[in-house]
């Protein structure tokens, strides 16, 4: 059943695929929260998608640059980063690098230097929408691009909510879950309302569940009752194999394609895409 599972999931024939979008889909993953899941999130949909033909980029937009950690990618100081493109205006392309072992998987990595662009981008013109321009200036169309939020709602996070046309939470499930996502709504609205009408939440994933206890369950209930049919039926486990990947620089799909937590990411990215496709897109 493992091996089998791996092999849907690694899709070496390349015959398994995920329905690709009509039109790009540029989707933030944000909750304001740390430590939530949003980097583990973001990369493994991401590896997902794009192991079974999606064209997909990843923006790295936190400083810790886990994201750019997780695929692998030198981030190191000097090289050309998400912040030169925010500040500098440098296009995308020049500091897109395809990702080793992932055919149609990019990233645009996040260096140290992008930890002054918070206050940097308090002086320059157009500044909640510097990402924005930049992604729409790309020459090359994605089916994906995912933003990898930092845990704030600073200035950052809004150029990534004024990029996007859809907002993925992550939340984990656990007992301050909710606390703080009123926040994250009122900015999304904000952003909505002054910035980007079209912007929505579109998907709710549930992270870290804890099968064992009674807690998971009645946060997941809560999650349900108030957020409906966003919230993702594919639930990702906690699972220390998903912990394990980033020290690899791996995704969990390619570090051990066989465990829950591949198998979950992987229906989670699933029903992402059928979503899409069902629904013409959300924007
Ligand atoms: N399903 C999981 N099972 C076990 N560990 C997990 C799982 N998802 C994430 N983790 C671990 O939890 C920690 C936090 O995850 P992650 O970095 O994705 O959260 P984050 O929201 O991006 O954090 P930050 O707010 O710092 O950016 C990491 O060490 C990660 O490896
Ligand atoms: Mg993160």
């Amino acid at each position: 059943m493992e091996a089998l599972r791996a092999v849907q999931i690694l899709n070496p024939s390349g015959e398994i695929t995920m329905p690709r979008p009509d039109h790009p889909r540029v989707l933030c993953v944000a909750n304001q929260k740390g430590g939530v899941g949003k980097t583990t999130t973001t990369v493994n949909l991401a590896v997902a998608l794009a192991l079974h033909g999606n064209r997909v980029l990843v923006v790295d937009l936190d400083p810790q640059g886990n994201a750019s950690t997780g695929l692998n990618v030198p981030h190191h100081a000097g090289v050309p980063d998400v912040y030169d493109c925010l500040i500098d205006n440098v296009p995308l392309s020049e500091v897109a690098q395809a990702v080793e072992g992932i055919p149609n998987l990019w990233c645009v990595p996040a260096t140290i230097d992008l930890a002054g662009a918070e206050i940097e981008l308090v002086s320059v013109v157009a500044r909640e929408s510097r990402l924005a321009r930049a992604i729409a200036a790309h020459p090359e169309k994605f089916d994906y691009v995912f933003i990898d939020c930092p845990p704030s709602l600073g200035l950052l996070t809004v150029n990534a909510l004024c990029a996007a046309q859809e907002v993925l939470i992550p939340i984990q499930c656990e007992y301050y879950a909710l606390e703080g996502l009123n926040q994250l709504i009122n900015n999304i609205n904000l952003v909505r309302q002054h910035l980007n009408p079209t912007l929505d939440v579109s998907t709710i994933l549930l992270t870290m569940y804890d099968r064992r206890t009674r807690l998971a369950d009645a946060v997941e209930q809560d999650v349900r009752n108030h957020f409906g049919s966003k919230v993702l039926n594919a639930v990702i486990p906690r699972n220390v194999r998903v912990s394990e990947a980033p020290s690899y620089g791996q995704s969990v799909m390619t570090y051990d394609p066989g465990s829950r937590g591949a198998t979950s990411y992987f229906e989670a990215a699933l029903e992402i895409a059928m979503r899409g496709v069902n629904t013409g897109g959300t924007a």
